[in-house]
Formats: structure tokens, sequence, C-alpha cells
């Protein structure tokens, strides 16, 4: 049977997309397949198989799957690494239930993956939140500020660890190594969610990796930045700080009992070409984005992100983020123009900016390219100025916390509109998807300054998960 006799609306709806052949500066890093070698391909029913005499077992590994976690190991520095096939946010679970008990506390950067908060409830961890610095000119997250750290540190002695995420979707990586010694010096683990960095290892012109610069754990997602397949990422461990039992009877736990071979060897396979030519490839990247970062600066409209926006970290080049606001135009209009007329579809975009992700599966062609449509943008809107300032809005909103996570989680709920919701708590996580760094969180306070930027996002063409098409949101009943 043909696919045109089967009903098949995913597969149509994925064909459509893929027969529109736009350039993908979004995830997975492989980039529509391009950097999968015929091979793999060809043999993709071959690999998935499950566990028989001669294909070993993740959760007990001996054999072939033992024999790629070492060379991975080896590859990212680590003395332990442990595959993955439910993404990062397994990854983080499994380091939340391993670095505290129910009713300790960790110190997590606010501007967290939703993936962090939901590893907290599921630990019955208590969060205490640490800001980042704001990056004015383009209203997102900076670097982790090490002053809140330190400040979190004294007032909370009893913690058990501190979690930042690095570099985050942006970008923007943080300073590692003085995270590192403050938290060692304080007796905490030091674990990072480089979900976004999983390529950095391979190049030294871009910031060092954070296991090299001192973390104990990291997790990464191998899909966002290398050939490989969705759902994968690495776990990897350094020094004795980590209790490994307890960390492998946690990733047992959290991951499905029947891991896809598919995924496992993907994850052996990016690691495989990373080591042979990652470096090559990412390098003349490197200086076809430098020549983007110089077009751009000379575009009116446009202001890209770099390392000078950053006071104390450093900048991931691979990510291409470009606030858009003196067009006046909104990130969101901005990614559906690059789509309509120029075939190009980004990885995300908000209300300032857009965010395009390069990885080794792109080539100078896709960023020539690139640099082509955002100069007839650039002219195309080169009058208009007058969105601008309803887009400036920061968004470090103050967090009021009333409930624990775990007691907001078990609480009963109802549903109410977004605009009576103030005053409420949260039931849940209310996040703009992506990037999935939560607005709110369950058992904070909905606040009008909230609620007013959540309506400004999807009044621009922003998705929000958490707010239904009603603008009803859940909130905790009194
Ligand atoms: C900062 C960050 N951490 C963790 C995750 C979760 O990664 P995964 O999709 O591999 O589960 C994401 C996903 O976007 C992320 O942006």
């Amino acid at each position: 049977m043909t696919n045109k006799e089967l009903n098949l609306p995913m597969f149509s709806a994925l064909m459509k997309y893929a027969n529109e052949k736009n350039i993908p500066f979004h995830m997975p890093g492989h980039k529509m397949g391009k950097k999968i070698e015929q091979y793999i391909k060809e043999n993709i029913f071959k690999i998935d198989v499950t566990e028989i005499p001669g294909t070993d077992n993740l959760f007990y590994p001996e054999e072939c799957i033992n024999d790629a976690q070492k060379l991975a190991s080896l590859a990212f520095g680590s003395d332990k690494t442990y595959f993955l096939v439910n993404g990062a946010s397994g990854g983080l679970h499994s380091i939340i239930l391993t670095m505290a008990k129910p009713g300790e506390k960790i110190i997590v950067n606010r501007d967290c993956h939703k993936s962090v908060i939901n590893g907290m409830i599921l630990a019955g961890v208590e969060p205490v939140y640490i800001s980042s610095e704001l990056i004015k000119d383009f209203s997102i997250p900076g670097e982790v500020s090490v002053d809140a750290l330190k400040r979190a540190i004294v007032e909370n002695k009893d913690a058990k660890a501190v979690l930042i995420t690095s570099p985050n979707y942006y970008g923007v990586v943080s300073n590692i190594k003085e995270i590192a010694n403050i938290t060692h010096e304080n007796n905490m683990i030091l674990a990072v969610d480089e979900a976004h960095g999983t390529h950095l290892n391979f190049s030294k012109k871009l910031p060092n990796s954070a296991i090299t610069e001192g973390a104990d754990i990291c997790v990464q997602s191998a899909h966002k930045t290398l050939p490989s397949i969705t759902q994968t990422a690495y776990l990897h461990v350094k020094g004795t700080r980590i209790d490994l039992d307890m960390l492998e009877f946690n990733i047992r736990m959290i991951h499905t009992t029947s891991p896809s071979y598919v995924f496992l060897v993907f994850l052996d396979y990016a690691r495989a070409v990373m080591e042979a030519e990652g470096e090559k490839t990412l390098d003349s990247l490197l200086i076809n984005l430098d020549k983007l970062i110089e077009e751009v600066q000379k575009m009116k409209n446009f202001n890209i992100l770099t390392e000078k926006f950053v006071i104390d970290g450093d900048f991931d080049k691979t990510k291409i983020v470009i606030n858009v606001s003196k067009s006046g135009k909104s990130g969101y209009e901005i990614e559906k123009i690059l789509r309509s007329n120029y075939k190009i579809q980004i990885e995300m975009s908000d209300p300032n900016n857009i965010l395009a992700i390069v990885t080794v599966g792109d080539n100078e062609e896709s960023i020539l390219k690139l640099i082509d449509a955002l100069k007839a943008i650039n002219n195309e809107f080169n009058q208009t100025n007058k969105k601008a300032d309803i887009y400036n809005i920061e968004n470090n909103f103050p967090i009021r916390r009333e409930l624990t996570l775990k007691d907001a989680y078990l609480k009963k709920w109802k549903k109410i509109n977004i605009d009576e919701a103030i005053g409420m708590i949260s039931k849940e996580i209310i996040t703009p998807y992506p990037p999935g760094v939560p607005l709110l969180c369950p058992g904070e306070l909905v606040t009008k300054e909230i609620v007013k930027y959540i309506k400004m996002i999807i009044e621009n063409g922003g998705t929000i998960n958490g707010v239904d098409e009603n603008y009803e949101i859940k909130v905790i009943e009194s």
C-alpha cells in the first residue's frame, strides 16, 4: 500500500515540511540527515534490535555498549559516560534524584529548563533560585550570576548541590571554573545542564565544556548539536563526588526498559564523527560565522549577540542570536518571513530575537543564504521603527513562591481565565516553548506583569505551554 492509500497525518505533515526543502537552522544537529552516512541510513531496521546475545544491555553494559560508552568518556574527557535515550531531560531527572533527598535543597538558576523543575518535583527537592545576568540589549538571560550564587550559598549552607544551565539556549556560557571552585569550597556538587553544548569539546575555538572546567556531572543533548537522532543524550561524570551506584539506579528507574538500539548507535556514531572531523568542520564554519557577524553588524535594523555582551562568561558562536526589534517586527514575524520568503527555518524566536543553530550539518552555502536573506529583510524594513518599544520588556520578573513544588503538585486545581488568575497560585509550569524556560512554576503567584507578558507573546504569534486556546490556566484551588 502506498502512503496515498493510507491515512498517515504525521507522515504527511513531516514529508510536506521535508519536501519544501527549507534550510534547517534548527535541531536535530544532523540537519535532515545531511550529516548521516549512507551505511547508517540503509541499516536502520537491522540495528533496531533488543537485548539478545551479542548486543549487550544498556543498564548492565559489558560488551559493545560498554566499549562505546568508554570511547565517549575518552572523547568528552569524563571519568564515566552514560548513554541516555530519553534526552537530557531524563538525565537531569536522574541527576537531581542522585544529588539530594526529599526535602533537601539544591541551588538552581531560575531560568532553567522545565525538565529541571520536573526533576525537582519528582525528587521532592526544594530549589533555592538564583538569577542570571540579564543581557539588556536582547532582553534575554545571560550567564549565571556568580554573586547571586555566593549569596545563595552563604544563606543556604545546607544545600546539597548547585545545578546550572550552561550554555543557555542563546549560547551564553557561564564562568564554570569559578562556579566550580565556589561550589566545591562549600562541599557541594556542581551539576551542569549542558544540553546545548555537546559540540563544545570538539573545537578549541569554542568555550570549554563544563567537565573540562570542573563540573562533577553534566548532561548533554546529542541531538541538539551533533549528528544524532532526537532523544539521544550523554551523561558525564568526573571525580568522586557523585554516588555512581545511586546514579545508575536512578538512570535505570527513569528510563524505558526497552532502550532503542538505533538511538544508542547514533550516540556512538556522533562521537566517532565528531572525533574524526568535528574540529575541522566546526573551525571552518566558525570562519563563515565570523563573516555573518560582520555582515549583520552592518545592518541597521539588526543587532547580533557576541561575546562582548557577556560580562562574566563566554559565548558559543554556533548560536546566531539576532535582535530584530529595530525593524519594527517581532522575532516571531521575522521567523515567518524567513520561512515563507527565503525557505529558511530557524530554531526559535522570541518577542525581540531570532535564534538559528549551526552544527556540523551546515556548510558555507547555508550560512551565505542566511546572510543574503537577512540583508534583504533589513533593507525591506528600513523605515519602520514603531513597535520597538513594545517588546522592550525585561523578562526577569520577580518570582513569588507561595508553596513548595511538591505541595503545589499535590494540590487540587481548577482552570480559570488568565486575567482572573492574577493573585492566585499556578498549578502548572507555564513556559514559552521553545525555549522551555518557565515564566511560572507550580506554587508561584500569578502576577499582573507575568500575565501581561504571556498575553503579549501569544498575541505576537508565540506559543506558551500551560495556557490553553481560551486563555485559561490551571491554578491551585483555595
Ligand atoms: C537548557 C535545556 N536543558 C534541557 C533540555 C532537555 O533536553 P532534551 O530535549 O534532550 O530532553 C532542553 C531542551 O530544549 C534545554 O533547552
